[in-house]
């Protein structure tokens, strides 16, 4: 992150040694250098004050990644405040917004959320990757089983502790594809401020069970789209290495290669 491309705007400013402090000191390395943004996410964090500041996007869009591991510390509600408010500018077809969010902190229902969540885990989870898991684990040399591997184990950390995230729950009617696009943003949004995430489909397996912890009614048709976790991560952020463009993309017919080269990734 270069420090011109950042437009930190201090709204209001209470405890300034507080947050200078903790600002100073807290500096987790960003392959491009994220020392300015963890300054202002440790200021966040404190809840004393509103920073405003504007990553580059094309940044937050490489970086945006299942951020799994996390401390628990509490995120400020001037930063739930920031996550929901992009949430909604996102598109609805139609623009018709049928949604409604919900964040959840209550520590009793992440609790029984959790709960929740890892029987879908042992029911349905490890029914999808369960052979593909064995077959990781019976050669773990090769580099593909090993990434499969991480992400089983990191995927296992965020069952293990459901309830240290902060969760936003989106539901819908019948158009639950208008509400990614909403908890993309979210994710984004939260990127901005360092805040990891992740986004899980995994109790819509459940959703009666989610829907009573909850209170959704369950006679006006609102079904859950998905729940993302967000918390402060205590890895390092990176660059999401993904299959190149050249390998998954057509032009004009199916099969046809693109008339040009990306030659990606094209961030940093
Ligand atoms: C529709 C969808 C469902 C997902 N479900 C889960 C999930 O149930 N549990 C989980 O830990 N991660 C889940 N993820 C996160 C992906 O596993 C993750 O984004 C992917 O492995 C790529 O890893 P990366 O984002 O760290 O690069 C989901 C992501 C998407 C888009």
């Amino acid at each position: 992150m270069h420090f011109e491309l950042l437009d930190v705007r201090i709204a209001y400013l209470v405890e300034l040694e507080t947050w200078l402090i903790s600002g100073l000191f807290m500096h987790r390395a960003s392959p491009t250098g994220g020392y300015l943004a963890s300054w202002v996410h440790a200021s966040a964090r404190s809840g004393h004050m509103i920073v405003q500041a504007d990553m580059d996007l094309r940044e937050a869009l490489y970086t945006t990644r299942a951020m799994r591991r996390i401390t628990g510390e509490p995120i400020s509600v001037e930063i739930q405040a920031r996550i929901l408010d992009a949430a909604v500018r996102a598109p609805t077809a139609g623009n018709t917004q049928t949604w409604r969010f919900m964040l959840v902190d209550d520590p009793n229902k992440k609790a029984r959320l959790g709960e929740i969540y890892r029987e879908c885990m042992d029911t349905f989870g490890r029914a999808h990757y369960g052979a593909r898991t064995a077959a990781a684990e019976a050669n773990p040399k090769d580099p593909a089983n090993q990434r499969h591997l991480r992400i089983m184990r990191s995927s296992d950390w965020l069952a293990e502790n459901f309830d240290k995230y902060l969760l936003l729950f989106a539901f819908g009617t019948d158009d639950l594809y208008s509400l990614l696009p909403a908890l993309w943003s979210a994710q984004l949004a939260a990127r901005g401020e360092g805040v990891g995430s992740t986004l899980t489909r995994m109790l819509t397996a459940r959703s009666n069970a989610v829907f009573e912890v909850l209170g959704v009614p369950a006679d006006e048709g609102w079904q859950m789209a998905a729940c993302v976790a967000f918390g402060w991560p205590t890895g390092r952020w990176g660059r999401a290495e993904r299959v190149a463009v050249e390998e998954v993309s057509y032009q004009d017919s199916w099969g046809n290669p693109l008339g040009f080269s990306v030659n990606g990734p094209l961030w940093p």
